[in-house]
């Protein structure tokens, strides 16, 4: 029997998935663990089922040493040290596939939320200020027509650029070795002047820390809405704010923010904003199964066999 620690309450289905075979330490309320706990309850730990607030770092894996998988319920992984892992032979997972469809529904929900203003009428309503049905009254823009911009063009983009059609879009993809050869792929410079909404999913790395920057959002047309399901690192929020403050683009939505639970507070400040906080995977089907996936991933290495989804 070997010990394994899960950083979050999970359903009763999985968790008697895992103590049917292992001594599991959950953690019950929903809070993120303290480091001190976090290094405390893993020590003498062989599994670990993380989330993506969870920090795992060298320091970490040295306090854990017969620590031998760390499963992610995600599919980033930004928040483990996967070099310092593979140093220390521990294996790392996470969760591709399982969530691509309802982060893909998710990013439609946000484009078409920010294009026909869907939350700033609701807080309109809400305060009561609504005073009635007029011909020019709260206008949107049109997806019809429009070029979507993907940056970051894995699973994730590519369902979402799928269902673009379905409002007369055409979908663009910023050029990477996946798109080699695909006619719709081009420079990130030429994607971010010629697109109507640029929608992000790359995963977050040194590459593309703060990929949105003065520069990058300077060179957006006037008019077009930015759109950020990644991480929140890859855009640079005190630039979001400037650009739009000086009009630079015309909005965004945002599920993922540089300081999460943090929101910047100039990004309150604008209604052209739609503001979620981190819901991209969050439906019921698709959250059960990323934490079914991670607990797999920590049964098949526990037992010595191959990790489902293991991270490369
Ligand atoms: C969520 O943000 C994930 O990476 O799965």
């Amino acid at each position: 029997m070997a010990r394994v620690l899960i950083t979050r309450r999970i359903p009763s289905s999985v968790l008697n998935l895992v103590a049917a075979d292992h001594t599991v330490d959950v953690c019950t309320d929903d809070a993120p663990l303290s480091r001190e706990d976090f290094k405390r309850r893993v020590a003498d730990k062989d599994g670990l089922i993380a989330v993506a607030t969870d920090r795992v770092d060298g320091d970490l894996l040295d306090a854990a040493p017969a620590l031998k998988i760390v499963a992610n319920i995600a599919v980033g992984y930004d928040n483990i040290d996967v070099p310092a892992a593979r140093q220390r032979g521990v294996v790392v997972t996470n969760t591709p596939d399982v969530l691509t469809e309802a982060t893909a529904e998710f990013t439609w929900a946000l484009i078409l939320a920010v294009a026909r203003r869907v939350a700033e009428g609701d807080r309109l309503i809400r305060a009561g200020a609504w005073t009635g049905w007029a011909l020019d009254f709260m206008l949107g823009t049109e997806l019809r027509g429009k070029q979507l911009g993907i940056i970051g063009a894995g699973r994730i983009g590519r369902a979402v650029a799928s269902k673009a059609p379905v409002f007369g879009m055409k979908a663009v993809f910023a050029k990477r070795k996946s798109t080699a050869g695909d006619p719709r792929a081009m420079s990130v410079d030429e994607l971010l002047i010629s697109s109507d909404v640029i929608s992000l999913h790359t995963p977050l790395t040194p590459d593309t820390r703060h990929l949105i920057d003065r520069r990058a959002l300077a060179r957006m047309k006037r008019t077009a809405l930015l759109v950020n399901l990644a991480r929140g690192p890859v855009v640079d929020e005190e630039a979001l704010v400037w650009a739009l403050g000086e009009r630079l683009i015309a909005g965004a939505a945002l599920d993922v923010y540089e300081k999460e639970p943090h929101v910047h507070p100039g990004l309150l400040q604008f209604d052209n904003v739609v503001l979620a906080p981190h819901l991209g995977s969050a439906t019921r089907e698709t959250r059960t199964a990323m934490i079914e996936l991670a607990a797999r991933n920590v049964l098949a290495v526990l037992a010595g066999n191959e990790p489902l989804t293991p991270v490369r």
